[in-house]
């Protein structure tokens, strides 16, 4: 089993990718054996996987016949540490169908290697799951989004992919994809249509956009420069999280479907008074969290089930 304290130790002097110690990776096992553990303390069988992005987690509690699991407790699960994510993975049903709930997920920023912060994806895989929804906030670079809105993830600009830091790094696993994804058609286009339906019938079409997200490292919001650089770059809302979980997700084969929350405007301009900070980010997310769960929850009651064309 991977201990993560003494695997933190090991990597922390590994810059280069040539370099990272590759015995230490986490292997198909040790997926297994969490996943193994966790079919043995619940009788749900999720089919969908959901991550709960910053302020976001109210929709785990929501699930019918739960059971829910502190990652402390989860053998060989990582741990989060940011204020806001409560930590736990919760089992159960929305609209009758068994899913299961990261409330809580890991970021590069808080320190760890982005196997890490994937790993649950894994588990998820393993786990039987189909489809995985992921949720978070961001920062909005597009014209028309104020904060409160809700953007459907149509792709992303996975800016520390660019960079070099990948999740795949390393050994290939065959067991769970290729060695060279494609990631041209990822956010299931279905399931985008379907959100937009479900947002038309909820009457809040004006609060909800389609666009693409980024992911900047942080744990710092963006420079001016930085913000007129990705606004150039055609990117509608920034977060930091999300890219390296749905690479690692489609590498597996699972569909996916993504929302961010915009919880505040990026600043653009050096007259702007405004700064954003992480309690004002919660606070938002707060705000509109409700649309956002009843979103999901009708989108799980409504989805093809066993319908995956990725496999
Ligand atoms: N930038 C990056 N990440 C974020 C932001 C932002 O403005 N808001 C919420 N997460």
């Amino acid at each position: 089993m991977v201990d993560w304290v003494v695997f933190d130790d090991l990597m922390k002097d590994y810059t280069m990718l040539d370099d990272i110690p590759v015995t230490s990776l986490p292997r198909h096992d040790d997926y297994q054996r969490t996943a193994d553990w966790l079919l043995s303390h619940t009788k749900q069988r999720p089919l969908v996987g959901i991550i709960c992005g910053s302020g976001l987690g109210l929709l785990a509690d929501t699930l019918k016949a739960q059971d829910s699991f502190p990652y402390a407790e989860i053998p060989g699960f990582p741990q989060s540490t940011v204020q806001g994510h409560a930590g736990r993975l919760v089992f159960g049903e929305l609209k009758g169908r068994s899913c299961v709930c990261m409330q809580g997920r890991f970021h590069m920023y808080e320190g760890h290697s982005l196997c890490k912060t994937t790993f649950p994806v894994r588990v998820f895989k393993l786990l039987g799951v189909e489809t995985l929804i992921v949720t978070n906030a961001a920062g909005s670079l597009a014209d028309g989004y104020q904060p409160g809105d809700i953007m459907i993830i149509k792709d992303h600009i996975n800016f520390p992919g660019l960079s070099g830091l990948s999740p795949l790094n390393g050994p290939n696993d065959d067991k769970f994809g290729p060695r060279f994804p494609a990631m041209s058609n990822v956010y299931d286009k279905d399931l985008r249509c379907l959100a937009m339906d479900i947002v038309k019938q909820m009457g809040l079409s004006q609060f909800v956009h389609e666009g693409v997200y980024a992911m900047v490292g942080g744990p710092n919001f963006e420079t001016v420069s930085e913000a007129k650089l990705l606004h150039r770059l055609g990117v509608d809302a920034v977060g930091m999280s999300t890219a390296p979980e749905v690479l690692v997700a489609s590498h597996c084969g699972l569909r996916v479907f993504g929302l961010s929350l915009i919880t505040n405007k990026v600043v653009r301009s050096y007259d702007g008074q405004d700064q954003v900070n992480h309690e004002a980010v919660l606070e938002v997310s707060k705000m509109r969290s409700h649309s956002l769960q009843l979103l999901i929850t009708q989108l799980v009651g409504r989805m093809d089930m066993n319908n995956n064309t990725h496999f």
